[in-house]
């Protein structure tokens, strides 16, 4: 016989009973079962065994029901056990029991630390290679267990994330089988896992079953060469097994179902020899974060949590120092673990985002790779945010210049220290050094004061929120209280506007706005200007009447000739000077000299020769005229305004005011609590808006005058 050096430990079903809820199988199966036919379909499935291997067996205890479930003793390679240390209470009286035969029978015993969850053999399977280890986690066992694993077998471990609590061991959905092949449930498991096992196991070597197989625990067999032992499987699947050279036997164990558990989870293999190929190696990665701020109040650090175990990592909170006063802040130290790198990094880019932080002491340098080619960065380059962000050099944190989202950092050594700036990938120049990977970033968040975050949110203008109708004459009010603050104080104001400022209306608001000076840069596109210069120049916009709101014959033509007009001058500003142009929102930025910009676009007619077709020009321009905003007003511009937010660090309040939501929350949705959105009528937005700040207006002069 061939296969007599194969042994099994199992043990007999004297005590079994459902007798607790561990897993979603029990639930209503609470003393269910019958012990008699347990013991004959036990009895079934240990002489199918006995047919193709050797089985020991193990004492049953009173106490322990579940103890017939052996694979959950440990798992095993070679002369080495690493015991199981049980999830659930209601299993962690086995594992004396299962550790006594362990050191009777002359295995090594090794045991993890206490609180560290590991199931054993239910939850890592040896490739039938002997090329690495196949460990599951997600509900029992602990992501931080698998380099144990790696450690005291000296194996290289592929950690597999489960998803489904119906399958919250991983042999309940997965099984290495002879020759490389594997038989196993795709849905059961996270995207991330999917892509490892597709990787390791060619596509002609995987048999993925259907639900109702995976339901009747067809994953959860015995193999042992060439035959495959299981509770059922359907004639698709014992074909398809048949064509891959196995053969199956069927032996029902429905009241073990009942528990949550069949063929494979009431054996181990206790034979399981190193083969001669294979390297210890686990790519599982730990990290150590800090964070500080209203953890707790503010939500963020559950928000953390979720991110890293979303994400398919796994966490241990080392310290958390807990603000004692409503005003102070908290601390944590947060023990990431992820399966591997790749999926560290993804992590890590969102804590970064949150405001997370390596402990100093462990980072000095964040890696940095050089740049091969102008204007393209080394792969794996950290993008950036709208968050000031600070990078480790030489131990110390360097601040970022010129913060911008999606670009990269460049790093530079000055005879003054250290740079960092913020760079688009077009301007990366060979030779620099950017940072790569994010084991030393951090971005600076203010922490919002509590009774900032607590304010009546009806009138703040903080929280991110979209808002339509009755809120927005909260909002203006709010908005003009701001603008005069930022006026009085000598602050900035950039306006991004579209054409629909001025088809609603709202040019000689617009208008009143930058002569009161209020406005310290426009920024849009052609058309803005060709409307407000037509309206100018023949009283229309696109053709219609603005005082009588029809259309007037032939007024289609209307901002052709106006482009016209000012082409032949050769710029607004000339147009201005020789009385071609008298009124609307152009007229007075060069009356009142402030600088405005017209990015050009595909769509575009003319165009006036203000506009600048070279879009890497428009963009520069952009960025040099919204440095230092205090403000942005986004009118009605969806293409102009998301640009403009593109290259807006956090900090500056942005107001996005649209008729379409979808552009609205797009805008409002950065994140910054700085933004604020407001779902309405352009036109109607800018006469509120002057009403309000005529009143202050009016206010002001009273409280002088009293
Ligand atoms: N009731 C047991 C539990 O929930 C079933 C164990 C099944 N064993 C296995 N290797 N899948 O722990």
């Amino acid at each position: 016989m061939t296969s007599d050096a194969i042994r099994f430990l199992m043990c007999a079903p004297d005590h079994y009973d459902v007798d607790y809820v561990i897993n979603p199988w029990m639930e209503g199966n609470v003393h269910k079962s019958s012990r008699e036919r347990a013991v004959e379909q036990w009895q079934g499935l240990y002489h199918l065994i006995k047919e193709h291997a050797v089985v020991d067996l193990v004492k049953p205890e009173i106490g322990v029901p579940d103890m017939v479930f052996t694979a959950n003793a440990g798992l095993l390679l070679d002369n080495t056990v690493v015991l199981s240390r049980f999830y659930h209470k209601e299993r962690q009286g086995e594992e004396p029991y299962f550790q006594a035969w362990f050191e009777q029978n002359g295995f090594t015993v090794q045991t993890l630390p206490k609180d560290l969850p590991f199931e054993g053999a239910g939850d890592a399977l040896l490739d039938r290679e002997g090329r690495w280890l196949w460990a599951g986690y997600g509900f029992r066992s602990e992501l931080d267990s698998h380099p144990y694993l790696a450690k005291w077998l000296d194996i290289e471990v592929l950690s597999l994330r489960l998803m489904d609590e119906r399958f919250y061991h991983l042999d309940t959905c997965f099984c290495p089988l002879l020759d490389g092949y594997l038989l196993y449930y795709p849905p059961a498991f996270d995207a991330y896992s999917n892509r490892l096992i597709e990787l390791r196991v060619p596509e002609q070597k995987r048999i993925a079953v259907a639900e109702v197989d995976a339901a009747n625990f067809a994953c959860n067999a015995v193999n042992i060469n060439q035959i495959i032992i299981m509770n059922q499987a359907s004639a698709e699947l014992k074909q398809r097994l048949g064509a891959a050279g196995f053969k199956v036997l069927e032996t029902p164990l429905t009241e073990f179902l009942k528990a949550g558990g069949a063929a494979k989870c009431l054996t181990l293999r206790t034979t399981e020899p190193i083969q001669p190929l294979h390297s210890a190696a686990a790519t599982v990665e730990s990290r150590t974060i800090q964070m500080a701020g209203h953890l707790l109040d503010s939500g963020l650090i559950n928000r953390a949590l979720d991110i890293i175990t979303e994400g398919g990592g796994s966490f241990q909170v080392l310290n958390f120092s807990l603000g004692e006063q409503k005003q102070s802040t908290s601390n944590a130290e947060i023990r990431v673990t992820a399966p591997s790198h790749s999926v560290m990094e993804e992590i890590m880019v969102q804590l970064i985002d949150l405001g997370a932080m390596p402990r100093p002491q462990e980072v000095c340098d964040n890696p940095l790779a050089e740049v091969l080619q102008d204007g393209v960065a080394p792969d794996d380059f950290y993008v950036t945010t709208i968050y000031p962000t600070e990078v480790r050099v030489n131990c110390e944190w360097v601040l970022v210049q010129n913060q911008r989202m999606d670009g990269a950092i460049v790093v530079a050594q000055t005879p003054n220290g250290a740079t960092a700036e913020c760079r688009l990938l077009r301007d990366l120049k060979q030779g620099e050094k950017i940072i790569v990977g994010v084991e030393g970033i951090r971005t600076v968040r203010k922490t919002e004061s509590r009774d900032l975050r607590t304010a009546d949110k009806e009138f703040s203008f903080m929280g991110s929120g979209v808002s339509s109708e009755r809120r927005v004459e909260l909002l203006v009010e709010q908005i003009a209280w701001d603008l005069r603050q930022i006026r009085d104080r000598g602050g900035k104001v950039v306006v991004v506007g579209g054409p629909v400022v001025i088809h609603t209306g709202g040019a000689d608001h617009l208008s009143q706005l930058i002569r009161d000076g209020y406005v310290q840069a426009l920024l849009g596109g052609n058309a803005i200007a060709v409307h407000d210069i037509e309206q100018s120049m023949m009283g229309t916009s696109l053709g219609m009447d603005m005082k009588r709101g029809v259309s007037v014959r032939g007024g289609h033509r209307h901002h052709l000739k106006a482009i016209n007009s000012v082409r032949r001058v050769g710029s607004i500003a000339a147009a201005v000077e020789q009385k071609l142009i008298s009124s609307g929102i152009f007229y007075e930025c060069v009356k009142h000299h402030i600088p405005f910009s017209l990015a050009g676009s595909i769509r575009d007619d003319g165009p006036l020769p203000d506009t600048k077709m070279d879009l890497l020009e428009a963009q520069a321009d952009y960025a040099r005229l919204i440095e230092g905003a205090d403000m942005i007003l986004m009118l009605s511009s969806m293409l102009h305004s998301i640009g403009v937010g593109n290259m807006t660090p956090a900090g500056v309040k942005m107001v996005c005011v649209d008729i379409n939501p979808a552009v609205v929350t797009k805008l409002s949705d950065r994140g910054s609590v700085e933004s604020v959105g407001i779902v309405t009528d352009v036109g109607l937005f800018l006469s509120l808006l002057m009403q309000q700040l005529s009143k202050l207006t009016s206010a002001y002069r009273l409280a002088q005058t009293v």
